[in-house]
């Protein structure tokens, strides 16, 4: 575990320094939404989404540099999410990654347009992963999996499901579905696409699909406790935000100690699909079991 952590912390530099390059210049005409946009995205922020895509590329096998455009797009929509999600008219929150969120730093009109610009500039750089690979199907299928999993049947889905239910009681399957939608979907896309770009066969893209929808179930969970127990300056966002929005978590439907297991065994869960897949395993098992007891 103590290798993965020094391992982790390398990584997430290495994913620093791709993003940054395909950041938008802050210049000419739209000078003001590239720095709106580019706010957000160098705050920082865990990086996660661009470290599982590149490490199951990895595993399985993947060694060029197409996954380094989609790995920024992955992490331009992530950043969308966010700065909307903290809207007045949605979360209405006040700080992310450490930072004043964007609409505080830069109004309402230029948050909403700055997340629209990171959605369509996700797209544009993932179209740039043809320039150093000759296999345009397997770029074309994922840029049409990071539109699904990022869209009505993805991120957005659920956000808008999560919205469109707070206040109001909610099922256990209603929850499940907005988790598997709003956080579910994109690390879904992320080690997908990871999968596909590495060449990897129909029943391993599958495995991963099922080992990142265990991911994303329990880091919604885990995010729904850290709201609860940790504190702004660890989170570097609000803490007690649900409570605020009179949210239905995991947490509210199940109490805290069922939530604290169930983050723990759905990433057994996880490391069991992932033990099926070729490769060396240690780095992707730490990080997910690193995850359960994350502190931000
Ligand atoms: C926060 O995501 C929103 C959720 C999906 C729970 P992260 O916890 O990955 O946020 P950053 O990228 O590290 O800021
Ligand atoms: C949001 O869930 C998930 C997104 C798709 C943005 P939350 O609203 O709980 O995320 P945080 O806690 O604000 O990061
Ligand atoms: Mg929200
Ligand atoms: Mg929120
Ligand atoms: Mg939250």
């Amino acid at each position: 575990m103590g290798n993965s952590k020094e391992l982790l912390k390398l990584y997430t530099k290495e994913v620093d320094q791709v993003i940054a390059g395909y950041l938008p210049d802050e210049e000419g005409q739209q000078k003001n939404l590239a720095a709106a946009m580019n706010y957000s995205m160098k705050a920082g922020g865990k990086r996660l989404r661009p470290l599982f895509m590149r490490e199951v590329y990895r595993l399985l096998g993947g060694c060029g540099r197409e996954v380094e455009p989609f790995m920024a797009a992955i992490e331009m929509i992530h950043t969308f999410s966010l700065v909307h999600d903290d809207l007045p008219c949605i979360d209405n929150d006040r700080l992310r990654r450490g930072r004043d969120t964007t609409w505080v730093k830069f109004g309402y009109h230029m948050a909403v347009l700055a997340g629209d610009g990171l959605y369509g500039y996700a797209f544009e750089t993932a179209a740039r992963a043809l320039a150093f690979t000759k296999d345009a199907g397997a770029v074309g299928r994922c840029i049409g999996l990071l539109a699904k999993k990022s869209g009505i049947s993805g991120m957005i889905g659920g956000e808008t499901a999560d919205v469109e239910l707070t206040g109001k009681p909610m099922t256990e399957e209603q929850l499940d579905y907005v988790y598997r939608l709003k956080t579910g979907a994109l690390l879904e896309a992320s080690m997908m696409i990871g999968a596909i770009l590495a060449g990897g066969d129909e029943k391993q893209v599958q495995t991963v699909e099922h080992m990142a929808s265990c991911v994303g179930m329990a880091f919604q969970i885990q995010d729904d406790i850290l709201d609860l127990t940790s504190s702004q300056e660890v989170l570097g966002k609000p803490v007690l935000s649900d409570e605020k929005n009179h949210k239905t978590t995991y947490v509210t439907l199940y109490g805290m100690e069922q939530a604290v297991e169930m983050v723990d065994s759905l990433s057994k869960e996880a490391v069991k699909a992932l033990e099926s897949l070729p490769g060396e395993h240690g780095f992707l098992r730490d990080l997910i079991m690193m995850l359960v007891t994350r502190e931000r």
